[in-house]
Protein backbone atom coordinates (compact mmCIF):
# COMPACT_ATOMS: atom_id res chain seq x y z
CA UNK A 1 0.00 0.00 0.00
CA UNK A 2 1.10 3.84 -0.64
CA UNK A 3 0.71 6.18 1.76
CA UNK A 4 1.12 9.82 0.17
CA UNK A 5 2.86 12.37 2.27
CA UNK A 6 2.49 16.69 1.21
CA UNK A 7 4.24 18.90 2.97
CA UNK A 8 5.13 22.74 1.94
CA UNK A 9 6.50 25.08 4.46
CA UNK A 10 9.02 24.30 7.83
CA UNK A 11 6.66 23.48 10.57
CA UNK A 12 5.08 20.83 7.87
CA UNK A 13 8.27 19.43 7.59
CA UNK A 14 9.08 19.39 11.26
CA UNK A 15 5.26 17.86 12.66
CA UNK A 16 4.91 15.67 9.93
CA UNK A 17 8.49 13.69 10.56
CA UNK A 18 7.42 11.57 13.54
CA UNK A 19 4.65 10.42 11.24
CA UNK A 20 7.36 10.03 8.19
CA UNK A 21 8.98 7.77 10.52
CA UNK A 22 6.33 6.06 11.57
CA UNK A 23 5.29 4.79 8.67
CA UNK A 24 8.22 3.88 7.36
CA UNK A 25 8.67 0.57 7.04
CA UNK A 26 4.94 -0.03 7.35
CA UNK A 27 3.61 1.74 4.15
CA UNK A 28 5.58 2.61 0.38
CA UNK A 29 5.98 6.47 1.21
CA UNK A 30 5.56 8.80 -1.14
CA UNK A 31 6.45 11.90 -0.28
CA UNK A 32 6.03 15.22 -2.05
CA UNK A 33 6.91 18.38 -1.45
CA UNK A 34 4.75 21.47 -2.93
CA UNK A 35 7.72 23.57 -2.72
CA UNK A 36 5.87 26.75 -0.81
CA UNK A 37 9.23 27.31 0.78
CA UNK A 38 12.27 26.92 -1.18
CA UNK A 39 15.38 28.43 0.68
CA UNK A 40 17.67 25.91 2.15
CA UNK A 41 17.27 27.52 5.51
CA UNK A 42 13.13 27.40 5.57
CA UNK A 43 13.27 23.88 3.88
CA UNK A 44 16.50 21.56 2.54
CA UNK A 45 17.97 22.33 5.69
CA UNK A 46 15.15 20.15 7.82
CA UNK A 47 15.41 17.16 6.03
CA UNK A 48 18.76 16.89 6.69
CA UNK A 49 19.01 17.21 10.33
CA UNK A 50 15.51 15.57 10.99
CA UNK A 51 16.93 12.83 8.98
CA UNK A 52 13.91 12.56 6.67
CA UNK A 53 14.23 11.12 3.24
CA UNK A 54 14.50 13.67 0.23
CA UNK A 55 10.85 14.39 -1.39
CA UNK A 56 10.29 12.09 -3.96
CA UNK A 57 8.55 15.11 -6.15
CA UNK A 58 8.93 18.93 -5.66
CA UNK A 59 6.18 21.23 -7.23
CA UNK A 60 8.07 24.03 -7.07
CA UNK A 61 5.19 26.18 -6.64
CA UNK A 62 7.27 29.08 -5.06
CA UNK A 63 5.81 32.30 -3.48
CA UNK A 64 2.88 34.12 -4.86
CA UNK A 65 -0.90 35.06 -4.19
CA UNK A 66 -3.12 32.58 -1.77
CA UNK A 67 -5.00 31.80 -4.92
CA UNK A 68 -1.84 30.99 -7.08
CA UNK A 69 0.03 28.77 -4.49
CA UNK A 70 -3.47 26.81 -4.12
CA UNK A 71 -3.89 26.37 -7.29
CA UNK A 72 -0.28 25.20 -8.52
CA UNK A 73 -0.53 22.93 -5.31
CA UNK A 74 -4.16 21.58 -6.46
CA UNK A 75 -3.04 20.89 -10.27
CA UNK A 76 0.56 19.10 -9.05
CA UNK A 77 -1.21 17.50 -6.10
CA UNK A 78 -3.95 16.16 -8.30
CA UNK A 79 -1.55 15.05 -10.86
CA UNK A 80 0.76 12.71 -8.33
CA UNK A 81 -3.01 11.18 -6.85
CA UNK A 82 -3.89 10.01 -10.36
CA UNK A 83 -0.35 9.11 -11.54
CA UNK A 84 0.25 6.98 -7.83
CA UNK A 85 -3.20 6.29 -6.70
CA UNK A 86 -2.01 5.78 -3.32
CA UNK A 87 -4.40 4.59 -0.68
CA UNK A 88 -4.20 7.46 1.72
CA UNK A 89 -2.69 11.16 1.28
CA UNK A 90 -1.78 12.79 4.27
CA UNK A 91 -1.48 16.64 4.92
CA UNK A 92 -0.61 18.60 8.02
CA UNK A 93 -2.22 22.09 9.53
CA UNK A 94 -3.31 24.90 7.66
CA UNK A 95 -0.86 26.07 5.08
CA UNK A 96 -1.82 26.61 1.22
CA UNK A 97 -0.35 22.96 0.92
CA UNK A 98 -2.92 21.73 3.28
CA UNK A 99 -6.23 22.64 1.33
CA UNK A 100 -4.49 21.86 -2.03
CA UNK A 101 -4.36 18.42 -0.64
CA UNK A 102 -7.43 18.42 1.08
CA UNK A 103 -9.68 19.74 -2.24
CA UNK A 104 -7.53 17.44 -4.69
CA UNK A 105 -8.26 14.12 -2.96
CA UNK A 106 -11.66 15.25 -2.14
CA UNK A 107 -12.57 13.93 -5.89
CA UNK A 108 -10.36 11.26 -5.75
CA UNK A 109 -10.90 7.55 -4.70
CA UNK A 110 -7.72 8.37 -2.13
CA UNK A 111 -8.50 8.87 1.17
CA UNK A 112 -7.58 12.53 2.41
CA UNK A 113 -6.29 12.70 6.12
CA UNK A 114 -6.06 15.91 7.93
CA UNK A 115 -3.09 16.31 10.84
CA UNK A 116 -4.02 18.52 13.66
CA UNK A 117 -7.36 18.50 12.37
CA UNK A 118 -10.11 20.48 14.43
CA UNK A 119 -7.90 23.68 15.09
CA UNK A 120 -9.94 26.95 15.15
CA UNK A 121 -9.18 30.88 15.52
CA UNK A 122 -12.63 31.96 14.31
CA UNK A 123 -10.96 34.48 12.50
CA UNK A 124 -11.86 33.85 9.20
CA UNK A 125 -9.52 36.57 8.00
CA UNK A 126 -6.59 34.68 8.02
CA UNK A 127 -5.80 32.52 5.04
CA UNK A 128 -4.98 29.37 7.61
CA UNK A 129 -8.37 29.64 9.09
CA UNK A 130 -10.28 28.96 5.61
CA UNK A 131 -7.77 26.60 4.67
CA UNK A 132 -8.57 24.42 8.28
CA UNK A 133 -12.29 24.93 8.02
CA UNK A 134 -11.93 23.76 4.34
CA UNK A 135 -9.91 20.98 4.84
CA UNK A 136 -11.80 19.71 7.75
CA UNK A 137 -14.67 19.43 5.76
CA UNK A 138 -13.72 17.18 3.16
CA UNK A 139 -11.10 14.57 5.20
CA UNK A 140 -11.78 10.93 5.47
CA UNK A 141 -9.55 11.19 8.33
CA UNK A 142 -9.13 13.47 11.04
CA UNK A 143 -6.44 13.34 13.39
CA UNK A 144 -7.04 15.96 16.18
CA UNK A 145 -4.77 16.77 18.90
CA UNK A 146 -7.25 17.83 21.79
CA UNK A 147 -10.11 17.40 23.42
CA UNK A 148 -10.97 20.71 22.42
CA UNK A 149 -10.46 19.89 18.70
CA UNK A 150 -12.49 16.91 18.66
CA UNK A 151 -15.16 19.59 19.71
CA UNK A 152 -14.58 22.13 17.40
CA UNK A 153 -15.69 19.11 14.36
CA UNK A 154 -18.84 17.84 16.17
CA UNK A 155 -20.04 21.11 16.76
CA UNK A 156 -19.50 21.31 12.96
CA UNK A 157 -21.26 17.91 12.31
CA UNK A 158 -17.70 16.27 11.50
CA UNK A 159 -17.20 13.16 14.05
CA UNK A 160 -17.28 9.90 11.29
CA UNK A 161 -13.49 9.26 11.20
CA UNK A 162 -11.84 11.40 13.77
CA UNK A 163 -9.18 10.31 16.27
CA UNK A 164 -8.03 12.09 19.15
CA UNK A 165 -3.92 11.46 18.68
CA UNK A 166 -1.69 14.23 20.65
CA UNK A 167 -0.04 16.33 18.64
CA UNK A 168 3.15 15.33 16.49
CA UNK A 169 5.03 18.26 17.99
CA UNK A 170 5.57 16.44 21.25
CA UNK A 171 7.08 13.58 19.36
CA UNK A 172 9.29 15.79 17.70
CA UNK A 173 9.75 18.11 20.55
CA UNK A 174 10.96 15.41 22.61
CA UNK A 175 12.77 13.55 20.17
CA UNK A 176 15.26 16.39 19.32
CA UNK A 177 15.35 18.25 22.54
CA UNK A 178 18.50 16.41 24.34
CA UNK A 179 19.72 15.95 20.96
CA UNK A 180 19.57 19.84 20.47
CA UNK A 181 21.04 20.36 24.16
CA UNK A 182 24.27 18.12 23.53
CA UNK A 183 24.71 19.22 19.62
CA UNK A 184 24.17 23.17 19.45
CA UNK A 185 26.11 25.15 19.76
CA UNK A 186 23.56 28.44 19.35
CA UNK A 187 23.98 29.97 22.29
CA UNK A 188 28.16 30.24 22.25
CA UNK A 189 27.50 31.29 18.79
CA UNK A 190 25.49 34.47 19.83
CA UNK A 191 26.95 34.23 22.69
CA UNK A 192 23.95 34.29 25.39
CA UNK A 193 23.34 32.68 28.68
CA UNK A 194 20.78 30.85 29.40
CA UNK A 195 17.52 32.28 30.98
CA UNK A 196 19.37 35.44 29.89
CA UNK A 197 17.39 36.45 26.76
CA UNK A 198 14.43 36.29 24.96
CA UNK A 199 13.70 34.18 21.76
CA UNK A 200 11.65 35.46 19.13
CA UNK A 201 9.58 35.19 16.21
CA UNK A 202 7.66 37.35 13.66
CA UNK A 203 6.61 36.46 10.80
CA UNK A 204 2.30 36.12 10.55
CA UNK A 205 1.00 37.85 7.26
CA UNK A 206 -1.24 39.84 9.97
CA UNK A 207 1.77 41.75 11.49
CA UNK A 208 4.30 42.06 8.58
CA UNK A 209 1.70 43.48 6.10
CA UNK A 210 1.20 46.78 8.20
CA UNK A 211 4.89 48.66 8.48
CA UNK A 212 3.55 50.32 11.53
CA UNK A 213 2.35 47.55 13.29
CA UNK A 214 5.58 45.68 12.48
CA UNK A 215 7.96 48.43 13.44
CA UNK A 216 6.18 48.95 16.67
CA UNK A 217 6.61 45.28 17.48
CA UNK A 218 9.96 45.63 16.93
CA UNK A 219 10.89 48.42 18.57
CA UNK A 220 9.42 46.69 22.25
CA UNK A 221 11.76 44.14 21.40
CA UNK A 222 14.29 45.93 20.76
CA UNK A 223 13.99 48.25 24.02
CA UNK A 224 13.88 45.17 26.32
CA UNK A 225 16.13 45.19 28.89
CA UNK A 226 17.49 41.45 28.21
CA UNK A 227 19.03 40.37 24.76
CA UNK A 228 16.52 39.32 22.09
CA UNK A 229 17.57 37.02 19.82
CA UNK A 230 14.61 37.00 16.89
CA UNK A 231 15.61 34.56 13.63
CA UNK A 232 13.72 36.49 10.85
CA UNK A 233 11.38 34.62 9.02
CA UNK A 234 12.38 35.95 4.97
CA UNK A 235 8.19 37.64 4.76
CA UNK A 236 9.60 39.74 8.12
CA UNK A 237 12.92 40.16 6.48
CA UNK A 238 11.67 41.35 3.37
CA UNK A 239 9.55 44.02 4.93
CA UNK A 240 12.05 45.24 7.58
CA UNK A 241 14.10 45.90 4.03
CA UNK A 242 11.88 47.49 2.60
CA UNK A 243 10.84 49.90 5.86
CA UNK A 244 14.55 50.37 6.23
CA UNK A 245 14.12 48.93 9.85
CA UNK A 246 17.79 48.48 11.77
CA UNK A 247 17.72 47.16 15.48
CA UNK A 248 19.89 49.47 17.91
CA UNK A 249 19.23 48.33 21.40
CA UNK A 250 18.58 45.02 22.62
CA UNK A 251 17.43 43.13 19.26
CA UNK A 252 19.61 40.61 17.41
CA UNK A 253 18.07 39.91 13.87
CA UNK A 254 19.23 36.47 12.79
CA UNK A 255 19.17 34.16 10.06
CA UNK A 256 16.21 31.14 10.33
CA UNK A 257 18.04 28.63 12.56
CA UNK A 258 18.01 24.89 11.99
CA UNK A 259 15.58 22.94 14.06
CA UNK A 260 18.14 21.59 16.73
CA UNK A 261 19.54 25.31 17.46
CA UNK A 262 16.11 26.72 17.39
CA UNK A 263 14.76 23.99 19.30
CA UNK A 264 17.96 24.67 22.32
CA UNK A 265 17.45 28.40 21.93
CA UNK A 266 13.79 28.16 22.75
CA UNK A 267 14.60 25.82 25.57
CA UNK A 268 16.89 28.11 27.30
CA UNK A 269 14.99 31.51 27.06
CA UNK A 270 13.48 32.99 29.85
CA UNK A 271 10.75 33.95 27.78
CA UNK A 272 9.31 33.37 24.05
CA UNK A 273 7.57 36.37 21.88
CA UNK A 274 6.12 34.82 18.69
CA UNK A 275 2.66 34.83 16.48
CA UNK A 276 4.11 31.15 15.13
CA UNK A 277 1.51 28.29 15.75
CA UNK A 278 4.23 25.98 16.52
CA UNK A 279 6.03 28.23 18.59
CA UNK A 280 2.97 28.15 20.88
CA UNK A 281 3.19 24.79 21.83
CA UNK A 282 7.24 24.38 21.80
CA UNK A 283 7.11 26.87 24.42
CA UNK A 284 4.12 25.41 26.41
CA UNK A 285 6.50 21.93 25.95
CA UNK A 286 9.31 23.48 27.31
CA UNK A 287 7.46 25.19 29.61
CA UNK A 288 8.86 28.36 28.15
CA UNK A 289 6.58 31.51 29.24
CA UNK A 290 4.99 32.64 26.26
CA UNK A 291 3.65 35.78 25.02
CA UNK A 292 1.49 35.42 21.28
CA UNK A 293 1.62 38.85 19.44
CA UNK A 294 -1.83 38.37 18.06
CA UNK A 295 -5.47 38.99 18.93
CA UNK A 296 -6.64 35.31 18.67
CA UNK A 297 -5.57 31.72 18.75
CA UNK A 298 -6.10 28.34 17.53
CA UNK A 299 -3.58 27.19 20.30
CA UNK A 300 -5.96 28.66 23.16
CA UNK A 301 -5.84 25.62 25.56
CA UNK A 302 -2.24 27.12 25.85
CA UNK A 303 -3.55 30.41 27.29
CA UNK A 304 -6.14 28.36 29.81
CA UNK A 305 -3.08 26.57 30.97
CA UNK A 306 -1.35 29.86 31.72
CA UNK A 307 1.79 29.32 29.81
CA UNK A 308 0.74 31.71 27.17
CA UNK A 309 -1.10 35.30 27.10
CA UNK A 310 -2.19 36.92 23.92
CA UNK A 311 -0.43 40.59 23.78
CA UNK A 312 -1.06 43.78 21.42
CA UNK A 313 2.23 45.62 19.92
CA UNK A 314 0.96 48.22 22.01
CA UNK A 315 1.55 46.23 25.63
CA UNK A 316 4.85 44.10 24.55
CA UNK A 317 7.06 46.29 25.81
CA UNK A 318 5.61 46.27 29.60
CA UNK A 319 4.63 42.46 29.70
CA UNK A 320 7.73 41.06 28.84
CA UNK A 321 9.51 43.46 30.86
CA UNK A 322 7.32 42.22 34.01
CA UNK A 323 8.72 38.89 32.81
CA UNK A 324 11.83 39.64 32.68
CA UNK A 325 12.39 41.21 35.90
CA UNK A 326 9.83 39.25 38.33
CA UNK A 327 10.40 35.80 38.90
CA UNK A 328 7.19 35.66 40.17
CA UNK A 329 5.42 36.86 37.60
CA UNK A 330 7.44 34.27 35.01
CA UNK A 331 7.10 31.67 37.66
CA UNK A 332 3.20 31.58 37.34
CA UNK A 333 3.72 31.14 33.66
CA UNK A 334 5.64 27.60 34.30
CA UNK A 335 4.88 23.96 35.08
CA UNK A 336 3.65 20.98 33.75
CA UNK A 337 0.67 21.38 31.42
CA UNK A 338 1.11 18.31 28.96
CA UNK A 339 -1.50 19.65 26.98
CA UNK A 340 -0.74 17.92 23.60
CA UNK A 341 -0.46 14.17 24.01
CA UNK A 342 2.42 11.79 24.98
CA UNK A 343 4.92 12.01 22.11
CA UNK A 344 2.85 8.75 20.41
CA UNK A 345 1.02 10.45 17.91
CA UNK A 346 3.01 9.80 15.08
CA UNK A 347 2.72 6.44 15.65
CA UNK A 348 -1.27 6.55 16.68
CA UNK A 349 -1.82 8.38 13.29
CA UNK A 350 -0.18 5.42 11.44
CA UNK A 351 -1.66 2.34 13.28
CA UNK A 352 -5.19 3.91 12.22
CA UNK A 353 -4.46 4.08 8.90
CA UNK A 354 -2.61 0.66 8.90
CA UNK A 355 -6.10 -0.43 10.46
CA UNK A 356 -8.14 1.22 8.08
CA UNK A 357 -6.77 1.64 4.02
C1 LIG B 1 3.26 30.12 5.36
C2 LIG B 1 1.87 29.67 5.84
C3 LIG B 1 1.75 29.98 7.34
C4 LIG B 1 2.88 29.34 8.11
C5 LIG B 1 4.23 29.73 7.52
C6 LIG B 1 5.32 28.94 8.20
C7 LIG B 1 -0.01 29.83 4.25
C8 LIG B 1 -1.23 30.58 3.89
N1 LIG B 1 0.80 30.41 5.16
O1 LIG B 1 3.35 31.51 5.55
O2 LIG B 1 0.52 29.47 7.82
O3 LIG B 1 2.82 29.80 9.44
O4 LIG B 1 4.24 29.42 6.11
O5 LIG B 1 6.55 29.56 8.14
O6 LIG B 1 0.22 28.76 3.74
N2 LIG B 1 9.90 33.40 1.22
C9 LIG B 1 11.23 33.27 0.90
N3 LIG B 1 11.77 32.02 0.91
C10 LIG B 1 11.07 30.90 1.20
C11 LIG B 1 9.71 31.05 1.52
C12 LIG B 1 9.15 32.31 1.54
O7 LIG B 1 11.91 34.25 0.61
O8 LIG B 1 11.65 29.79 1.18
C13 LIG B 1 9.31 34.77 1.27
C14 LIG B 1 8.68 35.20 -0.05
O9 LIG B 1 8.91 36.56 -0.20
C15 LIG B 1 7.20 34.96 0.20
C16 LIG B 1 7.07 35.25 1.69
O10 LIG B 1 8.29 34.80 2.27
O11 LIG B 1 6.37 35.78 -0.57
C17 LIG B 1 5.91 34.52 2.34
O12 LIG B 1 6.00 33.10 2.12
P1 LIG B 1 4.68 32.22 2.01
O13 LIG B 1 5.07 30.80 1.89
O14 LIG B 1 3.75 32.76 0.99
O15 LIG B 1 3.96 32.46 3.39
P2 LIG B 1 4.50 32.36 4.88
O16 LIG B 1 4.45 33.69 5.49
O17 LIG B 1 5.80 31.63 4.88
N1 LIG C 1 11.69 27.03 13.76
C1 LIG C 1 12.98 26.68 13.36
N2 LIG C 1 13.88 27.70 13.12
C2 LIG C 1 13.55 29.01 13.25
C3 LIG C 1 12.22 29.35 13.66
C4 LIG C 1 11.32 28.33 13.88
O1 LIG C 1 13.33 25.50 13.25
O2 LIG C 1 14.41 29.87 13.02
C5 LIG C 1 10.71 25.94 13.97
C6 LIG C 1 10.01 25.97 15.31
O3 LIG C 1 10.74 25.22 16.26
C7 LIG C 1 8.66 25.34 15.00
C8 LIG C 1 8.42 25.72 13.55
O4 LIG C 1 9.67 26.12 13.02
O5 LIG C 1 8.70 23.92 15.09
C9 LIG C 1 7.42 26.85 13.47
O6 LIG C 1 7.37 27.33 12.17
P1 LIG C 1 6.72 28.72 11.81
O7 LIG C 1 6.73 29.61 12.99
O8 LIG C 1 7.39 29.19 10.57
O9 LIG C 1 5.24 28.32 11.37
P2 LIG C 1 3.85 28.13 12.17
O10 LIG C 1 4.06 27.13 13.23
O11 LIG C 1 3.43 29.47 12.66
O12 LIG C 1 2.91 27.67 11.10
Amino acid sequence: RELAVVVGTRPEIIKMAPVIRAAQGRFDLHLIHTGQHYDEEMSGAFFESLDLPTPDDNLEIGSGSQAEQTASGLVGVESMLVERDPAAVLALGDTNAVVSTALAASKLPTKFGHVEAGLRSFDRTMPEEVNRVVADHVADFSFAPTDQAVQHLDDEGISAGVYETGNTIVDACRDHAPMAEERSTVLTDLDIAGRDYVAATIHRASNTDDPDRLRAIMDALDTASAPVVLPAHPRTTSVLDDIGYEPSGSLRLVDPLDYLDFLKLLDNARVAVTDSGGIQEEASILEVPCLTVRPNTERPETVSAGVNQLVEPEDLGDRLETLLTDDAERAAMTGHPNLYGDGTAGEHIVDVLDAQV
